[in-house]
């Protein structure tokens, strides 16, 4: 039944979900494409992705689309990946705004190109009022570069060092707001982070598939869900059943 609702309880429904999009380029190759090929498809798939969270009741989505060390690919890719920024905003900017989804970025806009800046903020600006998902857009993003940024914007507004707490240190990360991720999934198999929300990521649960990104559908989504929601966290605690068994015998 691929088509079946999520069958899990609203409290086990994470509240944010963040997605390394991962296996583009190995989709495309083992079709004989070239890897923008393969980029295409994940943006066609992403399409999928975000109504499939809009219709879970996912509130917040955050998707790594690429990172500050992505700049070290052929330039070809670089504009080629720029570029499919550029027209997902052109092309679905307007039906985004239409479901409800509220745009945000998170890493540098500084290094891409004015006009796809202006576009970014546009759009920010058109869905800031909307509240049925936020969508996080990590884009020249890397976790050591939103780290020492914070740590020098809280120098600057010369917070003293007693006050430095992990509390405020979030609220100067570009995610300032937003629920720490509480699943993050990654395709295409590799079981490393990249560079990616590693502050906010300290408690969130994992789903790595082999599936590569524009292969990862409605229904492997569901089962990633379905797979956190059986997850016992514990957040360096016990969990409830050996505290009410040490309790009650
Ligand atoms: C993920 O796919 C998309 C970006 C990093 C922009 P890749 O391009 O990394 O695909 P693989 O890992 O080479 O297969
Ligand atoms: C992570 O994927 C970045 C994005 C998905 C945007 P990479 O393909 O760049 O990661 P590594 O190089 O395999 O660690
Ligand atoms: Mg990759």
């Amino acid at each position: 039944m691929p088509d079946s609702p999520l069958s899990i309880p609203p409290d086990r429904v994470p509240q944010h979900v963040a997605i390394i999009m991962d296996g583009n380029g190995r989709w495309a190759i083992q079709r004989g494409l070239p890897r923008l090929a393969g980029h295409r498809a994940g943006t066609e798939n992403l399409r999928r992705i975000l109504r499939a969270t809009v219709e879970f009741g996912i509130p917040y989505l955050t998707i790594y689309a690429f990172s500050t060390e992505n700049w070290g690919r052929p330039p070809e890719e670089v504009e080629g990946l720029m570029r499919i920024l550029e027209d997902v905003i052109d092309k679905e900017l307007d039906e985004l705004n239409r479901e409800g989804v509220q745009l945000r970025h998170i890493g540098r806009l500084e290094r891409l190109a004015p006009r796809l800046q202006q576009k970014v903020l546009d759009a920010i600006e058109l869905t800031r009022e909307n509240n049925r998902l936020v969508l996080n857009i990590a884009f020249n993003y890397g976790g050591r570069d939103e780290i020492v940024q914070a740590i020098q914007r809280i120098i600057r507004d010369g917070i003293p060092a007693e006050e430095v707490t992990a509390e405020l240190v979030s609220r100067y990360l570009y995610t300032a707001g937003v629920p720490d991720p509480d699943l993050i999934i990654r395709t295409s198999g590799e079981l490393r982070i990249s560079n990616f929300l590693i502050w906010q990521a300290a408690y969130a649960e994992w789903y790595v598939t082999p599936t590569y990104w524009p292969d990862f559908d409605r229904e492997e989504y569901r089962r990633a869900l379905e797979a956190f929601a059986q997850r016992n966290r514990r957040f360096g605690g016990v969990s409830e059943a050996v505290v009410n068994r040490a309790v009650h015998g």
